[in-house]
């Protein structure tokens, strides 16, 4: 084996890989629960590549087959409601896991320097994740699919001067069609998660250049061992994290497998009933709405009145409201990183954003009434005042100084 390896290393960096990545890459010592979400979102990634793989070598991507063929893969390809269910519900899966690990950042001020590249290649990373959840959702052509992808396709053409023929450009035809189908396959199946593999990739290649932020926001790589040139605050990632995220993985698999063999549905919120009825273009369901994960913008959306009989105020809300996350490191100027040395003006200004960003995707999925409408926009409101307030609130906070050592026992 000595001589394989001394061979393969001769040839490829295997060994100094290992080391350099794994066994003598060194994390603060201080990870806790937060710290489970980057490793499952790498396996949720996984997990629907796989099965999409599988999915694909049945699914027929035409607009006369599709419906049939998602079906046949239910009732009669072997396990084929087993793969279906564990997509439909890693989907689901992947934005919780998300959603999870951008809190992380909020919390402990991951996103601040010199961590803004991983920020920034992850909301990247969210933004295609966005784009592959849309194209996925159009495939199985049900009635959602088909209405939602109209709807979502229909935004387009609200924007000024180029609108109308942008969204025709995106469909392929005048109205949601076959060649839209085809279109959104080819994004799905290999455009789009080829894009989010290379993003993944640089993510980490950046985390790894820097090293992890921690509960405490100390800083691991200021404070070497004299001798060693080890942090003090380190510990190897392997065997030490490799243990911690098998553990994370075991739990979150149990949860997941609950789900893909009790609830596959979930109660309509991870695969909705009008979807189980073949797409009808004759026909638009009384109440269209987003899958869960979308339902906070959709409802960002609905808040802003149309202006000159043009939905592009609404539309206009929406895109800031995913792109100012981008901005985030530039916004915060607080001295510290990590909630648990901020002062109040940030700590309830994150639990009102949080309060929001849950309310809109509550009202999200709610019939549009006018008492909803409002509570929208004020929520709308809040969403947006965390980020376009943060530069005077966080400046203006107090604080307590950051230690110098990492304080888990
Ligand atoms: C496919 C999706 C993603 C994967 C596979 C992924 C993977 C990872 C992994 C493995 C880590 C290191 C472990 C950890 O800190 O939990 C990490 C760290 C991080 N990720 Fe992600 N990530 C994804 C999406 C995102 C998104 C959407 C954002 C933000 C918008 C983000 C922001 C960060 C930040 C700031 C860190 C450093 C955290 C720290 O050191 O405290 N990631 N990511």
């Amino acid at each position: 084996m000595d001589k394989l390896l001394a061979w393969v290393d001769a040839r490829f960096p295997l060994t100094a890989t290992y080391k350099a990545h794994l066994s003598e890459y060194f994390a603060p010592k201080n990870f806790n629960f937060w710290y489970y979400f980057g490793s499952l979102a790498l396996l949720v990634l996984v997990i629907q590549i796989l099965s999409g793989i599988f999915l694909t070598m049945h699914y027929k991507p035409d607009a006369e087959l599709a419906f049939s063929s998602v079906e046949y893969i239910m009732r009669d390809v072997p396990w084929g409601w087993l793969i279906r269910y564990i997509h439909s519900t890693g989907a689901s899966a992947f934005f919780l896991v998300v959603y999870l690990h951008m809190y992380r950042g909020l919390i402990y001020g991951s996103y601040r320097g010199p961590r803004e590249l991983i920020w920034i290649f992850g909301v990247l990373i969210y933004l295609v994740l966005m784009g592959e959840a849309f194209f996925g959702y159009l495939l199985p052509w049900g009635q959602m699919s088909y209405w939602g992808a109209q709807v979502i396709v229909n935004l387009f053409s609200s924007v000024p001067f180029i609108g109308e023929d942008l969204s025709v450009w995106i469909r392929g035809d005048f109205v949601v069609s076959d060649a839209t189908l085809n279109r959104f396959f080819a994004f799905h199946v290999i455009a789009f998660p080829l894009v989010l593999l290379g993003l993944v990739a640089v993510h980490l290649v950046a985390l790894h250049e820097v090293g992890s932020n921690n509960p405490d926001g100390v800083e691991i790589k200021q404070n070497k061992d004299p001798v060693t040139h080890i942090p003090v605050d380190g510990i190897p990632f392997h065997p030490y994290y490799t243990v911690k995220d098998i553990l994370g993985v075991v739990v979150f698999l149990i949860v997941f497998s609950a789900i893909v063999f009790f609830a596959p549905e979930m109660g309509g919120y991870f695969l909705e009933a009008n979807n189980f009825i073949p797409a009808d273009p004759l026909k638009t369901p009384p109440h269209i709405a987003p899958v869960w994960y979308f339902t906070p913008y959709y409802a960002v959306l609905r808040a802003i009145p149309p202006m000159f009989g043009s939905q592009f105020p609404g539309v206009a809300a929406m895109g800031v409201a995913v792109l100012i996350f981008f901005a985030l490191p530039w916004l915060d100027k607080s001295p510290v990183k990590s909630i648990r040395y901020r002062g109040p003006k940030f700590k309830i200004a994150l639990a009102l954003f949080i309060v929001a960003f849950i309310g809109l995707g509550w009202l999200g999925i709610q019939p549009v009434t006018p008492l909803y409408t409002w509570m929208a926009r004020i929520l709308t409101a809040v969403y947006f005042g965390f980020f376009f307030l943060m530069p005077w609130y966080t400046k203006n906070d107090t604080h307590k100084p950051e230690p110098q050592r990492v304080t888990d026992k």
